[in-house]
């Protein structure tokens, strides 16, 4: 843990943090980049600590990027406290907080932005269209922002970090992309901002995701290599939620986040998406096959 915690610069423009940063290199320092929608928990946290553990500056952005919200989803209603965020991130040791106005990141209606390729038509993109485009277009912005820098991102939107690290490959920017582990419940359920629309009932079902995805990892290890089955065996497990309603349950290559050719062999990443009420919570799993 940290010491007492010192207030980190909070910083509202684009020309402010580059100011700050470009004093901060001609000084050789390694800069850690988190880029969050705010509403903070221990999963931003636990990015926050690893950051600091191998930067000299850390940045936390926190910006709910209005372009990866489709029409009738969350945007509005997104959990928001940048006071409390503030908080967070001194606690963890941030040194910038970044949060701009929507004005300041789109200060007119974006012309350019980065299209993804297959990674983002499978598994959540496929129910969220046109969501991962918006997702790399802002991270795209804050890496071009920021510059050379380490980049930290959660196993837990596995998509998301796969998506992110290939971007950032094409597009050869300056930016290493960290995954960090998921952080969890004592129950199994992954901290998620979205958990904040649970009713008790759907927050006492909700692990059921962790559950169907160790009991499809259960499966994988035991030898089953046909992923249908692996995959019929985690619906099950999230069917017997009587709150829950599937959206997806997959076993894929990790690289490429597609089925199949069969057998399973090598690394497999099991991902699950479940709907309680209003909110949609994803969750994965790595295992080994054969
Ligand atoms: P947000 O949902 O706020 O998540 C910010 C980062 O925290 C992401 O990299 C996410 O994977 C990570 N994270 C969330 N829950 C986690 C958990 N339980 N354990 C570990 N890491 C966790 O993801 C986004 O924001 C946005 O799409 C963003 C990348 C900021 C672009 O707008």
């Amino acid at each position: 843990m940290t010491g007492p915690a010192s207030s980190p610069a909070t910083e509202g423009t684009i020309g402010g943090l580059r100011a700050r940063l470009g004093e901060a290199r001609a000084g050789g320092r390694r800069v850690g980049l988190v880029p969050t929608m705010g509403f903070l928990h221990a999963g931003h946290r636990s990015l926050v600590e690893r950051a600091r553990s191998e930067n000299d500056l850390v940045v936390v952005s926190i910006f709910v990027n209005p372009l990866q919200f489709n029409p009738g989803e969350d945007f509005d209603d997104y959990p928001r406290d940048l006071g409390r965020d503030v908080e967070v991130c001194a606690e963890a040791g941030a040194d910038i907080v970044f949060a701009p106005e929507q004005r300041e990141m789109y200060p007119e209606p974006v012309a350019t932005t980065v299209r993804v390729g297959s990674l983002a038509d499978v598994l959540c993109g496929a129910a969220r269209a046109g969501h991962f485009d918006g997702v790399a277009t802002v991270v795209a912005k804050l890496f071009a922002i920021v510059g050379d820098c380490a980049a930290y991102f959660g196993e837990k939107d596995f998509q998301q970090l796969t998506i992110v690290r290939r971007m950032a490959k094409d597009l050869s920017l300056p930016v290493r992309v960290v995954g960090c582990p998921t952080v969890r419940e004592p129950d199994g359920l992954a901290l998620s901002s979205r958990n904040a629309y649970l009713s008790p009932d759907e927050r006492v079902q909700a692990p059921v995701l962790h559950r169907a995805l160790e009991a499809g990892a259960a499966l994988v290890e035991a030898g089953e290599t046909d992923g249908a089955a692996v995959e019929a065996e985690m619906a099950a497990v999230v069917g017997r939620a009587p709150l829950a309603r599937i959206d997806y349950a997959a076993a894929v290559r990790p690289g490429t986040l597609t089925r199949g050719p069969e057998p399973l062999r090598g690394e497999v990443r099991l991902l699950v998406a479940v709907r309680f009420g209003k909110a949609r919570l994803i969750d994965n799993l790595g295992c080994r096959a054969g």
